[in-house]
């Protein structure tokens, strides 16, 4: 189980400090499927870094099985089985696909199971096997390797920030059902921040993060008909409706 206790993660800007999350309690029990959403710039990316130790909280704590991970690093969270999947991934020249791929899996793949992974997220496996994980490589086909590597990694918790961003509409019907797979597959809870409705309605529970808060959790069915039709900004504006200080 995840969970954070009272986290706040600030930053220096020319104003003084500035509030990315503020606060922010939240547990996530194994086997979970949970969406987080919200308005752009309301600490999502950032929330998903502190639980992968990109960043470290300005104060509070992260429990992960009940240990203390507040200040454990990035390899270290890895190893104790968290994987995240960045809204941008990470472009590594000189390394190849199945290289990466066996990094993730930490065994050394052969070239058809790492196929298998490819194929999942809808590559054309043996066109990409090969390829340096370089610039060359578009946006959607970035993502998807990425993606790849974290089903590769199987680990405990998967957090995927934004794996649809830039896949194509004839692709996502297909990540739908990779996560739908994984769901059924993984020994493990997935944490997916998505602005997709597709994506939320195949969750168990909806966070809804705005101006660095929690405003709404629950079940998909309690959160799903809050959310739809309500505009970004008025999730924001009712935080500041609340005394938010922004
Ligand atoms: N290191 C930093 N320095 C200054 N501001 C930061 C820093 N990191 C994040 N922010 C700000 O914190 C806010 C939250 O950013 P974050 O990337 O977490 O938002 P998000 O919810 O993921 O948004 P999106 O939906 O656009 O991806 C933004 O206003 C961002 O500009
Ligand atoms: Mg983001």
């Amino acid at each position: 189980m995840l969970e954070l206790r009272n986290v706040s993660f600030n930053v220096d800007d020319d104003k003084g400090q500035k509030e990315i999350i503020r606060d922010l309690s939240l547990k996530i029990d194994d086997g979970k499927f949970v969406v987080v959403t919200g308005p752009n710039g309301g600490g999502k990316s950032t929330l998903a870094k502190i639980i992968a130790g990109i960043e470290t909280p300005t104060s509070g704590q992260i429990l992960f099985n009940g240990k203390d991970i507040t200040h454990m690093s990035i390899t270290d969270r890895a190893n104790a089985g968290i994987s995240y999947a960045f809204q941008q991934p990470v472009r590594f020249k000189g390394i190849r696909v199945i290289d990466l791929l066996r990094i993730a899996a930490k065994t050394r793949l052969s070239v058809a199971e790492a196929c298998k992974y490819l194929s999942e997220v809808g590559l054309c496996a043996r066109d990409y096997i090969e390829r340096e994980v370089n610039a060359s490589l578009s946006g959607g086909e970035l993502k998807r390797i990425e993606i790849a590597t974290v089903l590769a990694r199987g680990t405990q918790l998967s957090l995927f920030d934004e794996p649809e961003a830039g896949i194509d509409l004839w692709s996502f019907k297909n990540l739908i059902s990779v996560f739908e797979h994984m769901r059924e597959t993984i020994n493990g809870s997935i944490i997916i921040i998505s602005h997709q409705e597709r994506i939320l309605d195949i969750a168990d529970e909806i966070v809804v993060l705005a101006d660095g808060k929690i405003v709404k959790h629950g079940t998909k069915d309690e959160i799903l008909p809050t959310i739809l039709g309500t505009s970004a900004a008025t999730v924001s504006c009712s935080v500041f409706d609340k005394g938010g200080n922004r």
